[in-house]
């Protein structure tokens, strides 16, 4: 490290080096500056914006847009540092529903590259142009709108350049600004060009075309539509269930009143909704949209303003997390009906219906009976014997079994049923293991569960390690349900589990119960593990792969998984069942092409 030289004194900086000292802040790279200048136009009021890239923006950076335009006098402003449009006083700033505010984005931009200025605001006769290398304005030829152009970044600041990835790799990060914009832009039309070659034109669309057209189709059959108002706040958009989780963190979209922003608070609300079904390496898609009164958020905190600070912060957290997972949990018999919370809210619109989801609306009530054998049948482990109902594919009929109904099972593991979509494949030890992990934290949750005294005690050989734990334990295993008891040095009798277990393989399952319990002290079991708990139970509870099952109980597993909360995948993230639609069998067999 170099220090000053004593001797030097105390001087101002130059102009010049300050702006570049400030532009160090607001234009990080390429992208910083497509990020700025496409919100000029958006909040100029732009409908069409065009985004042309030379070589990954460093070489030129140009856009074009049908906004109002600068009145020929205010040129020289936009571009000088803190002179904006768009806030007067700091009341404004603290109401603030533009982008831009600080007035600062062109000037910083002005100091590291060759800048041009085109703009025609309609009461003025042509368009006029301001280069910040030139002397002064000078007329133009421009029907409407804005054009600006942003040539050799880092012309005069060689040492920035440096820190530059690829030209491909500055590309893409342009790229992702301008895919958050249209996301949250949807009626505004985006074109995206890099080296002369397109690389999006995205026409003005509804949210929910929009959104496919960037996350792709795969993305839609795992999504759920959110909309949740509670009194000012509002949160709307799509999350994916886990099915379609990530290894990254790349499909996360989350914006506050309009503004893409990566803030840890709200990122945390929802990873917390998907806490229960989502794997811990994995990473949840979504693209939510926070809507509040702008004085509710400081959006003035960042110099990219990615972060924001929330007033009501625990508010917020509280209401995301809610909204969310309340979204993830509906059961599949459910699916389609609205929370209950978004009665004021305008619904996002969401056409994209594979017939799943909506059809499943009358689901519910229809379903009960199946339901009630279905658990008599997994609660006693035995097979009760009911006629397997014929499927006509009536609209009645699908509408009670979302699901179908089995046909038969492959390989001891999967079940095939029939609905009116096609076929329906379900991972049968998943999906019950899912049912039993929501039906013990319910029955946890509602006082002790229902517990079943063995007809025939169950004796486990053991080690003596269990039995200390049994020992220990027996608080915690009695209010979980569990009555267990040593027999001898290295036995333990059990007389009592919960009900819901009983079919289980016992042994297994108590041994595993033991590790688990041995491993985390006592106090916090119950509380802080109850969940793991409970899934370590619902794993070894669950019908193993490979028992055989009858028509019945595979369809009695079908109405419990219709009527039970996240019963789409499994405790581990994984879906328990998958809709092979005929349209896509037919494709197989190139039937209809
Ligand atoms: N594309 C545009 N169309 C119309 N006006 C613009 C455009 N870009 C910039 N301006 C004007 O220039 C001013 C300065 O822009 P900027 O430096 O980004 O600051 P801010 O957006 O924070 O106001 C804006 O307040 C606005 O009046
Ligand atoms: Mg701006």
């Amino acid at each position: 490290m170099r220090f000053p030289s004593p001797t030097q004194k105390i001087r101002p900086l130059p102009d010049l080096l300050i702006s570049q000292i400030a532009a160090g802040e607001v234009v990080e790279r390429p992208a910083s500056v497509v990020k700025e200048l496409v919100e000029n136009s958006l909040d100029a009021g732009a409908t069409k914006i065009e985004i042309h890239l030379e070589e990954g923006g460093v070489r030129l950076i140009r856009i074009v847009d049908d906004g109002g335009g600068i009145a020929p006098d205010e040129l020289p402003l936009a571009l000088a540092r803190h002179a904006t449009s768009k806030i007067a006083s700091l009341d404004d700033l603290e109401q603030v529903a533009s982008y831009g505010f600080r007035g600062e984005a062109l000037a910083s931009i002005a100091a590291v590259a060759r800048v041009t200025l085109t703009s025609r605001h309609p009461p003025a006769a042509h368009a006029f142009r301001l280069r910040n290398s030139g002397a002064g304005i000078e007329p133009a030829a421009l029907a409407s709108g804005t054009v600006i152009e942003v040539a050799d970044l880092y012309f005069n600041t060689p040492a920035r350049r440096k820190f530059l990835k690829s030209e491909a790799t500055e590309a893409a990060h342009c790229d992702e600004v301008v895919r958050r914009m249209a996301l949250a832009r949807p009626d505004v039309s985006f074109h995206l060009t890099h080296n002369g070659n397109v690389r999006r034109r995205l026409a003005s669309a509804d949210f929910s075309q929009r959104a496919r057209d960037l996350l792709g189709e795969d993305f839609f059959p795992h999504a759920r539509v959110i909309d949740v108002a509670a009194g000012p706040l509002r949160l709307s958009g799509l999350a994916a269930l886990p099915a379609y989780s990530r290894s990254g963190r790349d499909e996360q979209y989350f914006f506050v009143n309009g503004r893409f922003v990566r803030d840890k608070l709200l990122t945390h609300a929802v990873r917390q909704a998907y806490e229960d079904i989502l794997h811990g390496a994995r990473h949840p898609a979504y693209v939510l949209f926070l809507e509040l009164d702008p004085a509710g958020v400081d959006v003035n905190v960042h110099p990219a303003k990615t972060e924001v600070r929330f007033r009501e912060a625990r508010g917020i957290h509280q209401f995301v997390f809610h909204a969310v997972q309340r979204t993830l949990a509906v059961p599949l018999a459910g699916a389609s009906a609205p929370p209950a919370s978004s009665a004021s809210a305008e619904p996002v619109a969401w056409p994209y219906q594979s017939g799943f989801g909506r059809s499943f609306a009358a689901a519910e009530t229809t379903a009960r009976p199946y339901l009630d054998f279905a658990r008599s049948a997994f609660a006693d482990g035995r097979s009760a014997v009911v006629p397997a109902p014929g499927f006509s594919g009536t609209n009645e009929e699908s509408a009670a079994a979302p699901l179908g109904y089995a046909l038969a099972q492959l390989h001891g593991i999967y079940i095939l049923a029939q609905n009116a979509h096609g076929l329906v494949l379900v991972d049968m030890h998943a999906a019950h293991e899912r049912i039993l992990y929501e039906s013990l934290k319910n029955s946890l949750a509602a006082g002790a569960g229902q517990t079943q005294r063995l007809l025939v005690p169950v004796v486990i050989h053991t080690t003596a390690k269990d039995l200390a734990t049994a020992a220990e334990q027996a608080a915690t295993l009695a209010r979980l349900g569990f009555e267990i008891a040593p027999l001898g040095p290295q036995e333990l009798v059990v007389r009592e589990v919960p009900a819901l277990l009983a079919g289980g393989d016992l042994p297994e399952l108590i041994r595993a119960l033991l590790r688990e319990l041995a491993e985390h002290p006592a106090s916090r079991v119950i509380e802080a593990r109850r969940n793991e708990l409970l899934a370590t139970l619902a794993c070894h509870g669950a019908v193993r792969a490979h028992r055989t099952l009858t028509l019945p109980e595979m369809n009695a597993l079908l109405r419990q998984m219709e009527a039970t909360e996240r019963a789409d995948q499994c405790n581990h993230g994984r879906p328990t069942w998958v809709q092979l639609p005929i349209a896509e069998l037919d494709k197989l067999f190139l039937r209809g092409q």
